[in-house]
């Protein structure tokens, strides 16, 4: 049986940040925060992509919701995201941007594969150590990292984006313990194949058990304040507990290789 969706507005405070917010998963998010009546501030590069879907939000859902157009790479976002909160409480912060260059490691292009560390790695830590001392100050908030099940194990052709997830996951089961004393619930959304147009222009098929965007923010959204990860769908999560746990690291490692052999 499900529970009724909690009020995150009133758990948390009614203004949410989403970082890589213009389409795929983070425009999930913004919808299904909107649809809880939640004022919205979107990041992500494109500013016509992004100010459309802000304008959608506001008509359809009645919300304020600020688009804010930036490189998350670039170090100075965190001044940026406080200038547009113009003092305002953040109560919920997502963090779902990533770059993910495919291909052989000595093949990609270096200057992309420190791109992922700037998008994946130093975006989050500088995202969250932004918005979390306001958090503990007030004593409520919610932050969720976007991870992802090939940070779970090694992934050949995506090596630098696995690890960038891995570090994603770790980063938010830290903070989970250190911050829920403080009132902040902290989760890493560890998900599967989704069905966004990143992963529609890379994948041949759908793999078993994606997931719609709306999905796996929904499932997310649900899980802040339950644990630190957690993993939407079944068909993931059986995946997880056989490459996180059951299978010898080689043998998670050939299995994950084999999903990502067809990526373009
Ligand atoms: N799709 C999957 O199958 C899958 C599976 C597991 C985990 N995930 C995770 O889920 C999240 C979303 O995936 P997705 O497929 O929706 O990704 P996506 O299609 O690549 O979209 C990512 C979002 O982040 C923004 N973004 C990317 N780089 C940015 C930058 N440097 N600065 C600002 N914004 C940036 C993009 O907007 P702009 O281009 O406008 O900047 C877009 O709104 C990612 O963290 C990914 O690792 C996805």
């Amino acid at each position: 049986m499900r529970s009724e969706p909690v009020d995150l507005a009133a758990r948390y405070g009614a203004l949410a940040a989403i970082a890589g917010a213009s389409e795929g998963l983070g425009a999930a998010f913004a919808e299904a925060l909107a649809a809880r009546g939640m004022n919205l501030l979107l990041l992500a590069r494109r500013a016509d992509v992004l100010e459309a879907l802000a304008q959608r939000l506001r008509e359809e859902r009645g919300v304020e919701v600020r688009a804010l157009a930036i490189d998350l790479a670039r170090g100075e976002f965190p001044d940026a995201l406080a200038q547009a909160a113009r003092g305002r409480e953040i109560g919920v912060a997502v963090y779902n941007a990533a770059f993910s260059p495919v291909g052989a490691f000595v093949e990609v292009d270096p200057a992309d594969l420190l791109r992922v560390v700037d998008v994946n790695v130093r975006g989050p830590v500088a995202f969250v150590r932004a918005l979390a001392p306001a958090m503990v100050a007030r004593g409520r908030g919610a932050v969720v990292l976007v991870s992802s099940l090939a940070g779970l194990q090694g992934a050949p052709r995506i090596a630098t984006y696995a690890a960038s997830k891995a570090f994603a996951t770790i980063l938010a089961e830290g903070l989970f313990g250190e911050l829920r004393s403080q009132g902040v619930d902290v989760v890493a959304s560890c998900a599967g194949a989704i069905r966004t147009p990143g992963y529609a222009a890379r994948a041949r098929r759908d793999a078993p058990g994606t997931l719609d965007p709306a999905e796996v923010a929904e499932q997310t959204l649900a899980a802040l304040g339950s644990g630190p990860r957690v993993v939407p769908g079944w068909v993931n999560r059986v995946a997880a507990l056989l490459t996180g746990r059951l299978l010898p690291r080689r043998a998670a490692i050939r299995l994950m290789a084999s999903n990502t052999r067809d990526l373009a």
